[in-house]
Protein backbone atom coordinates (compact mmCIF):
# COMPACT_ATOMS: atom_id res chain seq x y z
CA UNK A 1 0.00 0.00 0.00
CA UNK A 2 2.71 2.44 1.36
CA UNK A 3 4.35 1.91 -2.54
CA UNK A 4 1.26 2.31 -4.18
CA UNK A 5 1.01 5.62 -2.77
CA UNK A 6 4.44 6.61 -3.37
CA UNK A 7 4.81 5.71 -6.98
CA UNK A 8 1.18 7.75 -7.16
CA UNK A 9 3.10 10.70 -5.46
CA UNK A 10 6.16 9.83 -8.15
CA UNK A 11 3.85 10.51 -11.05
CA UNK A 12 2.37 13.35 -10.00
CA UNK A 13 5.84 15.12 -9.29
CA UNK A 14 6.45 13.99 -13.25
CA UNK A 15 3.58 15.85 -14.50
CA UNK A 16 4.38 18.84 -12.49
CA UNK A 17 7.67 18.96 -13.68
CA UNK A 18 6.20 18.93 -17.24
CA UNK A 19 3.94 21.51 -16.49
CA UNK A 20 6.80 23.64 -15.68
CA UNK A 21 5.75 23.50 -11.61
CA UNK A 22 8.70 22.09 -10.59
CA UNK A 23 12.08 22.20 -12.44
CA UNK A 24 12.85 19.66 -14.50
CA UNK A 25 16.00 18.09 -12.46
CA UNK A 26 14.27 18.43 -9.32
CA UNK A 27 14.78 15.37 -6.76
CA UNK A 28 11.93 14.67 -4.86
CA UNK A 29 12.19 12.95 -1.56
CA UNK A 30 8.76 11.27 -0.92
CA UNK A 31 8.50 9.82 2.35
CA UNK A 32 5.18 8.05 2.89
CA UNK A 33 4.04 7.59 6.65
CA UNK A 34 1.21 5.15 8.89
CA UNK A 35 -0.82 7.40 10.41
CA UNK A 36 -0.97 7.14 14.48
CA UNK A 37 -4.63 8.28 14.43
CA UNK A 38 -7.34 6.29 12.23
CA UNK A 39 -9.24 9.97 11.89
CA UNK A 40 -6.32 10.70 9.70
CA UNK A 41 -6.79 7.87 7.37
CA UNK A 42 -3.97 5.32 6.70
CA UNK A 43 -1.15 6.93 5.20
CA UNK A 44 0.15 10.27 5.59
CA UNK A 45 3.11 12.46 3.43
CA UNK A 46 4.58 15.86 4.09
CA UNK A 47 5.38 15.65 0.69
CA UNK A 48 3.85 19.70 -0.17
CA UNK A 49 6.29 21.32 2.48
CA UNK A 50 9.31 19.54 0.73
CA UNK A 51 8.17 21.03 -2.31
CA UNK A 52 7.45 24.71 -1.05
CA UNK A 53 11.11 25.93 -1.94
CA UNK A 54 11.72 24.61 -6.04
CA UNK A 55 7.58 25.32 -6.29
CA UNK A 56 7.52 28.90 -4.88
CA UNK A 57 4.27 28.31 -3.60
CA UNK A 58 2.42 27.78 0.18
CA UNK A 59 2.13 24.31 0.86
CA UNK A 60 -1.32 24.11 1.78
CA UNK A 61 -1.85 25.50 -2.24
CA UNK A 62 0.35 22.92 -3.09
CA UNK A 63 -1.27 19.88 -1.45
CA UNK A 64 -4.25 20.57 -3.45
CA UNK A 65 -2.50 20.92 -6.59
CA UNK A 66 -0.72 17.24 -5.55
CA UNK A 67 -4.32 16.09 -5.36
CA UNK A 68 -6.00 17.40 -8.12
CA UNK A 69 -2.88 15.71 -10.36
CA UNK A 70 -3.02 12.55 -8.72
CA UNK A 71 -3.57 9.52 -10.76
CA UNK A 72 -7.10 7.86 -10.11
CA UNK A 73 -6.27 4.73 -8.06
CA UNK A 74 -9.13 1.84 -6.97
CA UNK A 75 -7.04 1.38 -3.64
CA UNK A 76 -7.53 5.46 -2.38
CA UNK A 77 -11.01 6.37 -0.98
CA UNK A 78 -10.38 9.63 0.02
CA UNK A 79 -7.67 12.07 0.46
CA UNK A 80 -7.92 15.23 2.59
CA UNK A 81 -5.50 17.82 3.86
CA UNK A 82 -4.71 18.43 7.49
CA UNK A 83 -2.87 21.31 9.44
CA UNK A 84 -0.17 23.21 7.51
CA UNK A 85 -0.41 20.76 4.38
CA UNK A 86 -0.09 17.04 5.21
CA UNK A 87 -2.19 14.67 2.89
CA UNK A 88 -3.96 12.01 4.37
CA UNK A 89 -5.28 8.81 2.33
CA UNK A 90 -7.76 6.76 3.18
CA UNK A 91 -7.50 3.22 2.01
CA UNK A 92 -10.58 1.75 0.51
CA UNK A 93 -11.49 -1.57 1.93
CA UNK A 94 -12.27 -3.57 -0.65
CA UNK A 95 -8.85 -2.89 -2.23
CA UNK A 96 -7.55 -3.98 0.78
CA UNK A 97 -9.61 -6.96 1.20
CA UNK A 98 -7.94 -7.93 -2.62
CA UNK A 99 -4.77 -6.98 -1.75
CA UNK A 100 -4.97 -9.59 1.18
CA UNK A 101 -6.88 -12.07 -0.45
CA UNK A 102 -4.28 -12.00 -3.33
CA UNK A 103 -1.34 -12.85 -0.42
CA UNK A 104 -2.95 -15.91 0.45
CA UNK A 105 -1.14 -18.80 -0.69
CA UNK A 106 1.44 -16.46 -2.43
CA UNK A 107 4.75 -17.69 -1.57
CA UNK A 108 5.69 -14.30 -0.83
CA UNK A 109 2.20 -13.29 0.97
CA UNK A 110 1.79 -10.74 -1.58
CA UNK A 111 5.13 -8.95 -0.63
CA UNK A 112 6.19 -7.15 -3.44
CA UNK A 113 10.02 -7.55 -4.14
CA UNK A 114 12.62 -5.74 -4.97
CA UNK A 115 15.17 -5.72 -8.09
CA UNK A 116 17.51 -8.23 -6.57
CA UNK A 117 21.27 -7.29 -5.93
CA UNK A 118 23.87 -9.23 -4.55
CA UNK A 119 25.22 -8.55 -0.53
CA UNK A 120 27.60 -10.02 1.42
CA UNK A 121 26.93 -10.22 4.68
CA UNK A 122 30.16 -10.61 7.29
CA UNK A 123 28.52 -12.32 9.78
CA UNK A 124 29.72 -14.59 13.44
CA UNK A 125 32.79 -14.26 12.69
CA UNK A 126 34.87 -15.48 15.92
CA UNK A 127 38.25 -15.40 16.71
CA UNK A 128 39.12 -19.22 16.22
CA UNK A 129 41.26 -20.63 18.74
CA UNK A 130 38.71 -19.92 21.88
CA UNK A 131 35.52 -21.24 22.09
CA UNK A 132 32.55 -18.96 21.27
CA UNK A 133 31.39 -16.98 24.24
CA UNK A 134 28.38 -14.55 24.08
CA UNK A 135 30.39 -11.01 22.46
CA UNK A 136 29.32 -13.70 19.05
CA UNK A 137 25.94 -14.20 19.98
CA UNK A 138 24.52 -10.95 18.63
CA UNK A 139 26.25 -10.88 15.39
CA UNK A 140 25.04 -13.86 14.81
CA UNK A 141 21.53 -14.00 15.33
CA UNK A 142 21.21 -10.68 13.78
CA UNK A 143 23.33 -11.38 10.74
CA UNK A 144 21.57 -14.47 9.86
CA UNK A 145 18.16 -12.67 10.74
CA UNK A 146 18.83 -10.08 8.15
CA UNK A 147 20.25 -12.52 5.71
CA UNK A 148 16.90 -14.27 5.57
CA UNK A 149 14.93 -11.87 4.71
CA UNK A 150 17.14 -10.79 2.04
CA UNK A 151 16.91 -14.55 0.24
CA UNK A 152 13.71 -14.32 1.52
CA UNK A 153 12.92 -11.27 -1.04
CA UNK A 154 15.15 -12.61 -3.78
CA UNK A 155 18.39 -11.21 -3.07
CA UNK A 156 21.51 -12.88 -3.49
CA UNK A 157 23.26 -13.32 -0.77
CA UNK A 158 26.63 -14.02 0.66
CA UNK A 159 27.26 -15.46 3.66
CA UNK A 160 30.57 -14.88 4.63
CA UNK A 161 32.51 -15.90 8.06
CA UNK A 162 35.38 -14.00 8.75
CA UNK A 163 37.31 -15.77 11.02
CA UNK A 164 39.63 -14.28 13.22
CA UNK A 165 42.02 -17.55 12.28
CA UNK A 166 45.51 -15.76 11.18
CA UNK A 167 46.13 -13.13 14.29
CA UNK A 168 48.94 -12.82 16.87
CA UNK A 169 46.98 -15.23 19.45
CA UNK A 170 48.15 -17.71 17.00
CA UNK A 171 51.57 -16.88 17.97
CA UNK A 172 50.72 -17.21 21.45
CA UNK A 173 49.04 -20.81 20.77
CA UNK A 174 52.10 -22.27 18.60
CA UNK A 175 54.44 -21.06 20.61
CA UNK A 176 52.57 -22.69 23.60
CA UNK A 177 52.29 -26.18 21.47
CA UNK A 178 55.93 -26.32 20.87
CA UNK A 179 56.80 -26.00 24.86
CA UNK A 180 54.34 -28.35 25.44
CA UNK A 181 55.73 -30.77 23.28
CA UNK A 182 59.45 -30.04 24.40
CA UNK A 183 58.59 -30.91 27.78
CA UNK A 184 56.00 -33.74 27.48
CA UNK A 185 56.39 -34.95 23.71
CA UNK A 186 53.37 -35.61 21.37
CA UNK A 187 50.60 -36.25 23.72
CA UNK A 188 50.71 -32.27 24.28
CA UNK A 189 48.14 -32.95 21.73
CA UNK A 190 45.67 -34.11 23.81
CA UNK A 191 45.31 -30.61 25.72
CA UNK A 192 43.96 -29.27 22.04
CA UNK A 193 40.47 -30.83 23.03
CA UNK A 194 39.83 -28.21 25.79
CA UNK A 195 40.81 -25.30 23.70
CA UNK A 196 39.56 -22.57 26.79
CA UNK A 197 41.80 -24.04 28.94
CA UNK A 198 44.28 -24.00 26.25
CA UNK A 199 43.86 -20.80 25.46
CA UNK A 200 44.38 -19.44 29.35
CA UNK A 201 47.01 -21.54 29.49
CA UNK A 202 48.94 -19.96 26.53
CA UNK A 203 47.96 -16.51 27.28
CA UNK A 204 48.79 -16.60 31.14
CA UNK A 205 52.73 -17.90 29.75
CA UNK A 206 52.69 -15.13 27.01
CA UNK A 207 51.83 -12.33 30.28
CA UNK A 208 54.14 -13.52 32.32
CA UNK A 209 57.55 -14.36 29.70
CA UNK A 210 58.94 -11.63 27.41
CA UNK A 211 61.07 -14.43 25.93
CA UNK A 212 58.06 -16.34 24.74
CA UNK A 213 55.79 -13.46 23.54
CA UNK A 214 59.13 -12.95 21.35
CA UNK A 215 58.75 -16.24 20.17
CA UNK A 216 55.26 -16.03 19.66
CA UNK A 217 55.50 -13.20 17.82
CA UNK A 218 57.95 -14.84 15.60
CA UNK A 219 55.92 -17.90 15.02
CA UNK A 220 53.14 -15.46 13.74
CA UNK A 221 55.38 -14.43 10.82
CA UNK A 222 57.09 -17.34 10.31
CA UNK A 223 52.79 -19.04 9.92
CA UNK A 224 52.05 -15.56 7.60
CA UNK A 225 55.07 -16.72 5.46
CA UNK A 226 54.25 -20.29 4.71
CA UNK A 227 56.74 -22.17 6.84
CA UNK A 228 54.99 -25.60 6.65
CA UNK A 229 55.42 -26.91 10.19
CA UNK A 230 53.80 -23.70 12.11
CA UNK A 231 50.81 -24.30 8.87
CA UNK A 232 50.19 -27.84 10.22
CA UNK A 233 49.90 -26.98 13.40
CA UNK A 234 47.41 -23.71 12.46
CA UNK A 235 45.43 -26.14 10.23
CA UNK A 236 44.82 -28.44 13.80
CA UNK A 237 43.93 -25.99 16.00
CA UNK A 238 41.25 -24.23 13.45
CA UNK A 239 39.34 -27.81 12.54
CA UNK A 240 38.65 -28.62 16.08
CA UNK A 241 37.74 -24.71 16.68
CA UNK A 242 35.75 -24.38 13.74
CA UNK A 243 33.71 -27.18 14.94
CA UNK A 244 32.87 -26.02 18.50
CA UNK A 245 31.70 -22.75 16.23
CA UNK A 246 29.45 -25.44 14.17
CA UNK A 247 27.83 -27.22 16.90
CA UNK A 248 26.74 -23.72 18.02
CA UNK A 249 25.01 -22.73 14.92
CA UNK A 250 23.13 -25.92 14.29
CA UNK A 251 22.00 -25.42 17.83
CA UNK A 252 20.87 -22.03 17.30
CA UNK A 253 19.46 -22.72 14.07
CA UNK A 254 21.86 -20.66 12.07
CA UNK A 255 22.36 -21.45 8.50
CA UNK A 256 26.15 -20.74 8.20
CA UNK A 257 28.07 -23.94 7.05
CA UNK A 258 31.75 -24.91 6.42
CA UNK A 259 31.32 -23.66 2.93
CA UNK A 260 30.96 -19.78 4.29
CA UNK A 261 34.43 -19.43 6.07
CA UNK A 262 35.95 -17.59 4.69
CA UNK A 263 38.72 -16.23 7.47
CA UNK A 264 41.66 -13.41 7.85
CA UNK A 265 43.88 -16.37 6.42
CA UNK A 266 42.07 -16.61 2.95
CA UNK A 267 43.48 -12.87 2.30
CA UNK A 268 47.26 -14.10 3.13
CA UNK A 269 48.16 -14.21 -0.39
CA UNK A 270 47.26 -10.68 -1.23
CA UNK A 271 48.17 -8.64 1.75
CA UNK A 272 51.78 -8.34 0.26
CA UNK A 273 50.46 -6.69 -2.79
CA UNK A 274 47.85 -4.62 -0.50
CA UNK A 275 50.86 -3.10 1.21
CA UNK A 276 52.67 -2.30 -2.39
CA UNK A 277 49.91 -1.15 -3.99
CA UNK A 278 49.26 1.93 -1.52
CA UNK A 279 52.69 2.18 -1.34
CA UNK A 280 52.53 2.69 -5.67
CA UNK A 281 49.39 5.56 -4.33
CA UNK A 282 51.62 7.66 -2.60
CA UNK A 283 49.78 6.36 0.63
CA UNK A 284 51.89 4.71 2.79
CA UNK A 285 54.13 6.49 5.66
CA UNK A 286 57.04 5.00 8.10
CA UNK A 287 56.10 4.98 11.69
CA UNK A 288 58.25 3.77 13.93
CA UNK A 289 59.50 1.24 11.60
CA UNK A 290 55.75 0.52 10.87
CA UNK A 291 53.82 1.50 7.38
CA UNK A 292 50.83 3.14 8.08
CA UNK A 293 48.33 5.85 6.26
CA UNK A 294 47.27 8.96 7.80
CA UNK A 295 44.08 10.04 6.90
CA UNK A 296 43.15 13.71 7.43
CA UNK A 297 39.89 13.22 8.82
CA UNK A 298 40.75 10.86 11.31
CA UNK A 299 41.90 12.66 14.40
CA UNK A 300 41.25 12.47 18.38
CA UNK A 301 39.55 15.01 20.39
CA UNK A 302 42.88 16.67 21.00
CA UNK A 303 43.44 16.89 16.95
CA UNK A 304 46.38 14.20 16.82
CA UNK A 305 46.18 11.96 13.72
CA UNK A 306 45.10 8.31 14.07
CA UNK A 307 46.71 6.59 11.23
CA UNK A 308 45.99 2.74 10.15
CA UNK A 309 48.66 0.72 10.82
CA UNK A 310 49.24 -1.75 7.61
CA UNK A 311 52.18 -3.38 8.55
CA UNK A 312 54.38 -4.20 11.55
CA UNK A 313 57.97 -3.20 12.15
CA UNK A 314 58.27 -7.08 12.29
CA UNK A 315 56.45 -7.37 8.96
CA UNK A 316 53.51 -8.68 10.33
CA UNK A 317 49.60 -7.68 8.99
CA UNK A 318 47.23 -6.52 11.15
CA UNK A 319 43.68 -6.60 11.04
CA UNK A 320 42.99 -3.78 8.54
CA UNK A 321 45.42 -5.09 6.19
CA UNK A 322 42.89 -7.97 6.03
CA UNK A 323 39.76 -6.08 5.65
CA UNK A 324 41.14 -3.99 2.77
CA UNK A 325 42.19 -7.32 1.00
CA UNK A 326 38.45 -8.50 2.11
CA UNK A 327 36.62 -5.48 0.49
CA UNK A 328 38.64 -5.73 -2.67
CA UNK A 329 37.82 -9.32 -3.04
CA UNK A 330 34.33 -8.64 -2.37
CA UNK A 331 33.80 -5.76 -4.62
CA UNK A 332 35.67 -7.60 -8.12
CA UNK A 333 35.57 -11.01 -7.46
CA UNK A 334 32.15 -11.62 -5.38
CA UNK A 335 30.92 -8.10 -7.59
CA UNK A 336 28.55 -7.11 -4.15
CA UNK A 337 26.54 -4.18 -4.51
CA UNK A 338 26.46 -4.20 -0.72
CA UNK A 339 28.67 -5.29 2.12
CA UNK A 340 27.22 -5.27 5.43
CA UNK A 341 29.30 -6.00 8.12
CA UNK A 342 27.39 -7.30 11.84
CA UNK A 343 30.52 -6.16 14.20
CA UNK A 344 30.41 -4.76 18.02
CA UNK A 345 29.78 -0.88 17.33
CA UNK A 346 33.14 -0.12 19.48
CA UNK A 347 34.89 -1.17 16.31
CA UNK A 348 32.70 1.59 14.77
CA UNK A 349 36.35 3.66 14.10
CA UNK A 350 38.12 0.79 12.55
CA UNK A 351 35.33 0.48 9.69
CA UNK A 352 35.15 4.36 9.71
CA UNK A 353 38.44 4.33 8.50
CA UNK A 354 39.57 1.51 6.47
CA UNK A 355 36.43 1.80 4.00
CA UNK A 356 37.54 5.22 3.51
CA UNK A 357 41.19 3.72 2.65
CA UNK A 358 39.58 1.18 0.28
CA UNK A 359 37.86 4.04 -1.29
CA UNK A 360 40.45 6.51 -1.39
CA UNK A 361 43.26 3.42 -3.02
CA UNK A 362 40.11 2.41 -5.02
CA UNK A 363 39.98 -0.74 -3.73
CA UNK A 364 36.47 -0.98 -4.17
CA UNK A 365 34.03 -0.66 -7.23
CA UNK A 366 32.60 3.43 -6.14
CA UNK A 367 29.01 1.85 -6.72
CA UNK A 368 29.80 -0.85 -3.74
CA UNK A 369 28.05 0.19 -0.55
CA UNK A 370 29.71 -0.50 2.73
CA UNK A 371 28.11 -0.63 5.95
CA UNK A 372 28.99 -1.24 8.93
CA UNK A 373 25.96 -2.41 11.29
CA UNK A 374 27.04 -2.30 14.75
CA UNK A 375 25.34 -3.30 17.93
CA UNK A 376 25.67 -2.32 21.56
CA UNK A 377 26.75 -5.07 24.38
CA UNK A 378 25.00 -7.41 25.97
CA UNK A 379 24.75 -6.76 29.80
CA UNK A 380 24.54 -8.52 32.66
CA UNK A 381 21.43 -7.50 35.54
CA UNK A 382 24.07 -5.31 37.09
CA UNK A 383 24.17 -3.28 33.63
CA UNK A 384 28.06 -4.42 33.23
CA UNK A 385 29.32 -6.31 30.07
CA UNK A 386 27.84 -10.36 31.21
CA UNK A 387 29.99 -12.12 33.11
CA UNK A 388 30.07 -15.54 34.99
CA UNK A 389 29.63 -15.50 38.71
CA UNK A 390 33.18 -15.96 39.07
CA UNK A 391 34.29 -12.98 36.71
CA UNK A 392 34.97 -15.21 33.38
CA UNK A 393 33.72 -14.71 29.58
CA UNK A 394 30.41 -16.63 29.57
CA UNK A 395 30.38 -19.42 27.17
CA UNK A 396 27.95 -19.71 24.70
CA UNK A 397 27.10 -23.22 25.11
CA UNK A 398 26.63 -22.76 28.95
CA UNK A 399 23.71 -20.15 28.48
CA UNK A 400 22.05 -22.20 25.82
CA UNK A 401 22.01 -24.98 28.41
CA UNK A 402 20.36 -22.84 30.99
CA UNK A 403 17.92 -21.10 28.31
CA UNK A 404 17.06 -24.98 27.82
CA UNK A 405 16.45 -26.00 31.41
CA UNK A 406 14.80 -22.50 32.38
CA UNK A 407 12.38 -23.19 29.41
CA UNK A 408 11.90 -27.14 30.35
CA UNK A 409 10.82 -26.19 33.83
CA UNK A 410 8.22 -23.41 32.46
CA UNK A 411 6.82 -25.73 29.60
CA UNK A 412 6.48 -28.63 32.32
CA UNK A 413 4.45 -26.05 34.77
CA UNK A 414 2.03 -25.28 32.13
CA UNK A 415 1.62 -28.72 30.78
CA UNK A 416 1.84 -31.33 34.21
CA UNK A 417 0.87 -34.25 32.02
CA UNK A 418 2.73 -33.84 28.70
CA UNK A 419 5.29 -37.15 28.14
CA UNK A 420 8.93 -36.00 28.46
CA UNK A 421 9.96 -36.21 24.67
CA UNK A 422 7.25 -33.74 23.44
CA UNK A 423 8.92 -31.50 26.46
CA UNK A 424 11.81 -32.07 25.63
CA UNK A 425 11.63 -30.86 22.47
CA UNK A 426 8.99 -28.05 23.26
CA UNK A 427 11.51 -26.85 25.29
CA UNK A 428 14.32 -26.20 23.27
CA UNK A 429 12.47 -24.35 20.67
CA UNK A 430 11.25 -21.89 23.39
CA UNK A 431 14.63 -21.86 25.22
CA UNK A 432 16.44 -20.99 22.06
CA UNK A 433 14.29 -19.10 20.53
CA UNK A 434 13.75 -17.01 24.08
CA UNK A 435 17.47 -16.10 23.51
CA UNK A 436 17.21 -14.98 19.63
CA UNK A 437 13.83 -13.12 20.19
CA UNK A 438 15.28 -11.66 22.97
CA UNK A 439 18.46 -9.93 21.18
CA UNK A 440 16.18 -9.72 18.11
CA UNK A 441 14.07 -7.41 19.52
CA UNK A 442 16.26 -4.92 20.99
CA UNK A 443 16.96 -1.70 19.27
CA UNK A 444 20.54 -2.85 17.16
CA UNK A 445 22.21 -0.15 18.38
CA UNK A 446 21.55 -0.50 21.87
CA UNK A 447 23.33 -1.58 24.76
CA UNK A 448 20.88 -4.41 26.68
CA UNK A 449 20.61 -6.57 29.72
CA UNK A 450 20.63 -10.04 29.76
CA UNK A 451 17.56 -11.87 31.94
CA UNK A 452 16.57 -15.47 31.87
CA UNK A 453 13.04 -13.82 33.52
CA UNK A 454 12.44 -11.38 30.84
CA UNK A 455 13.12 -13.14 27.99
CA UNK A 456 10.79 -16.48 29.21
CA UNK A 457 8.10 -14.12 30.15
CA UNK A 458 4.53 -14.79 28.27
CA UNK A 459 3.71 -11.50 28.57
CA UNK A 460 5.38 -8.64 26.76
CA UNK A 461 6.94 -9.14 23.74
CA UNK A 462 8.86 -12.47 23.81
CA UNK A 463 9.54 -15.58 22.09
CA UNK A 464 6.76 -17.53 24.27
CA UNK A 465 4.32 -14.82 23.96
CA UNK A 466 4.51 -15.00 20.17
CA UNK A 467 5.11 -18.88 19.72
CA UNK A 468 2.07 -19.04 22.16
CA UNK A 469 0.40 -16.99 19.99
CA UNK A 470 0.98 -18.75 16.61
CA UNK A 471 -0.58 -21.84 18.26
CA UNK A 472 -3.77 -19.97 19.15
CA UNK A 473 -3.97 -18.82 15.42
CA UNK A 474 -3.16 -22.14 14.29
CA UNK A 475 -5.08 -24.20 16.65
CA UNK A 476 -8.28 -22.65 15.20
CA UNK A 477 -7.67 -24.77 11.97
CA UNK A 478 -7.95 -27.92 13.88
CA UNK A 479 -11.87 -27.24 14.78
CA UNK A 480 -11.92 -26.06 11.25
CA UNK A 481 -11.09 -29.52 9.61
CA UNK A 482 -14.31 -29.54 7.07
CA UNK A 483 -14.32 -26.13 6.11
CA UNK A 484 -13.45 -25.85 2.18
CA UNK A 485 -11.97 -22.06 1.74
CA UNK A 486 -11.60 -22.61 -2.02
CA UNK A 487 -14.07 -20.25 -2.65
CA UNK A 488 -13.58 -18.05 -0.08
CA UNK A 489 -14.04 -14.38 0.10
CA UNK A 490 -12.49 -11.73 2.86
CA UNK A 491 -14.64 -9.32 3.57
CA UNK A 492 -13.76 -5.95 6.21
CA UNK A 493 -16.72 -5.06 7.78
CA UNK A 494 -16.03 -4.98 11.69
CA UNK A 495 -13.37 -2.04 12.76
CA UNK A 496 -11.49 -4.99 14.08
CA UNK A 497 -11.39 -7.07 10.66
CA UNK A 498 -9.59 -3.64 9.22
CA UNK A 499 -7.38 -2.80 11.63
CA UNK A 500 -6.17 -6.80 11.75
CA UNK A 501 -6.28 -6.31 7.53
CA UNK A 502 -4.14 -3.19 7.88
CA UNK A 503 -2.09 -4.84 10.07
CA UNK A 504 -1.36 -7.59 7.26
CA UNK A 505 -1.12 -5.55 4.96
CA UNK A 506 2.08 -4.10 6.47
CA UNK A 507 4.75 -7.22 6.40
CA UNK A 508 5.97 -6.40 2.54
CA UNK A 509 7.25 -2.42 4.15
CA UNK A 510 8.58 -3.94 7.55
CA UNK A 511 11.02 -6.51 5.90
CA UNK A 512 12.45 -3.79 3.67
CA UNK A 513 12.93 -1.89 6.81
CA UNK A 514 14.75 -4.75 7.99
CA UNK A 515 17.11 -5.70 5.30
CA UNK A 516 17.90 -1.78 4.41
CA UNK A 517 18.66 -0.94 7.60
CA UNK A 518 19.52 -4.16 9.10
CA UNK A 519 17.03 -3.86 11.91
CA UNK A 520 15.25 -7.05 12.53
CA UNK A 521 13.84 -5.25 15.52
CA UNK A 522 11.28 -4.06 13.44
CA UNK A 523 10.18 -7.14 12.32
CA UNK A 524 10.05 -8.30 16.05
CA UNK A 525 7.67 -5.36 17.13
CA UNK A 526 5.51 -5.81 14.04
CA UNK A 527 4.93 -9.44 14.80
CA UNK A 528 4.11 -8.43 18.67
CA UNK A 529 1.68 -5.81 17.54
CA UNK A 530 0.32 -8.12 14.40
CA UNK A 531 -0.33 -10.58 17.41
CA UNK A 532 -2.09 -8.21 19.62
CA UNK A 533 -4.40 -7.04 16.35
CA UNK A 534 -5.52 -10.57 16.21
CA UNK A 535 -6.56 -11.30 20.22
CA UNK A 536 -8.59 -7.71 19.54
CA UNK A 537 -10.26 -8.95 16.47
CA UNK A 538 -11.33 -12.88 18.13
CA UNK A 539 -12.62 -10.99 21.18
CA UNK A 540 -14.59 -8.91 19.26
CA UNK A 541 -15.25 -11.08 15.95
CA UNK A 542 -16.51 -14.62 16.38
CA UNK A 543 -14.95 -17.02 13.90
CA UNK A 544 -15.99 -20.55 13.93
CA UNK A 545 -19.33 -19.11 15.74
CA UNK A 546 -19.76 -16.58 13.09
CA UNK A 547 -23.03 -14.73 11.70
CA UNK A 548 -23.05 -17.22 8.81
CA UNK A 549 -21.07 -19.12 6.22
CA UNK A 550 -19.78 -16.06 4.27
CA UNK A 551 -18.59 -14.31 7.50
CA UNK A 552 -17.10 -17.29 9.11
CA UNK A 553 -15.10 -17.89 5.92
CA UNK A 554 -13.71 -14.50 5.60
CA UNK A 555 -12.48 -14.63 9.12
CA UNK A 556 -10.98 -17.86 8.31
CA UNK A 557 -9.22 -16.69 5.51
CA UNK A 558 -7.60 -13.47 8.16
CA UNK A 559 -6.82 -16.06 10.86
CA UNK A 560 -5.11 -18.18 8.19
CA UNK A 561 -2.88 -15.00 6.21
CA UNK A 562 -2.47 -14.47 10.13
CA UNK A 563 -0.88 -17.57 10.75
CA UNK A 564 1.46 -17.40 7.53
CA UNK A 565 2.00 -13.91 8.31
CA UNK A 566 3.51 -15.07 11.80
CA UNK A 567 5.01 -18.19 11.05
CA UNK A 568 6.80 -16.95 7.87
CA UNK A 569 8.04 -13.63 10.20
CA UNK A 570 9.10 -15.89 13.19
CA UNK A 571 11.30 -18.07 10.22
CA UNK A 572 12.93 -14.90 8.95
CA UNK A 573 14.01 -14.51 12.56
CA UNK A 574 15.45 -17.96 12.80
CA UNK A 575 13.12 -19.02 15.37
CA UNK A 576 10.78 -22.68 14.85
CA UNK A 577 6.73 -22.18 15.33
CA UNK A 578 5.44 -24.82 17.57
CA UNK A 579 1.98 -26.50 17.05
CA UNK A 580 1.14 -26.37 20.76
CA UNK A 581 2.93 -25.33 23.90
N1 LIG B 1 36.95 -11.51 14.43
C1 LIG B 1 36.50 -10.20 14.77
C2 LIG B 1 36.14 -10.14 16.26
O1 LIG B 1 35.82 -11.15 16.86
C3 LIG B 1 35.30 -9.77 13.96
C4 LIG B 1 35.52 -9.72 12.48
C5 LIG B 1 34.46 -8.92 11.79
N2 LIG B 1 34.62 -8.84 10.37
C6 LIG B 1 35.55 -8.11 9.72
N3 LIG B 1 35.57 -8.15 8.43
N4 LIG B 1 36.40 -7.37 10.37
O2 LIG B 1 36.16 -9.07 16.82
Amino acid sequence: MKSHIQSLLEQTIESFKQQGILPADFEARIQVDRTKDKSHGDLATNLAMMLTKAAGKNPRELAQLIIDNLPASAYVAKVEIAGPGFINFFIDDSALANQLQAAIGDAHLGVKLPTPQTVVVDYSSPNLAKEMHVGHLRSTIIGDSVVRTLEFLGHKVIRQNHVGDWGTQFGMLLAYMEELRAANGEQAQLELSDLETFYRAAKLRFDESAEFATRARQLVVELQSGDEYCNKLWREFNDISLSHCHDVYERLGVSLTRADVHGESAYNADLEQVVKDLDAQGLLTQSNGAKVVFQEEFRTKEGESLPVIIQKADGGYLYATTDLAAMRYRSSVLKADRVLYFVDLRQALHFQQVFSLAKLAKFVRDDMSLEHLGFGTMNGEDGRPFKTRTGGVVKLVDLLDEANSRALELVRSKNPDMDEATLAEIARVVGISAVKYADLSKNRTSDYIFSFEQMLSFEGNTAPYLLYAYTRVAGIFKRATDVDLSQAKIVLDHEKEKDLGNKLAQFGEILSRVIDKGQPHVLCGYLYELAGAFSSFYEACPVLAADNDEQKHSRLLLSQLTASTLQKGLNLLGIETLERM
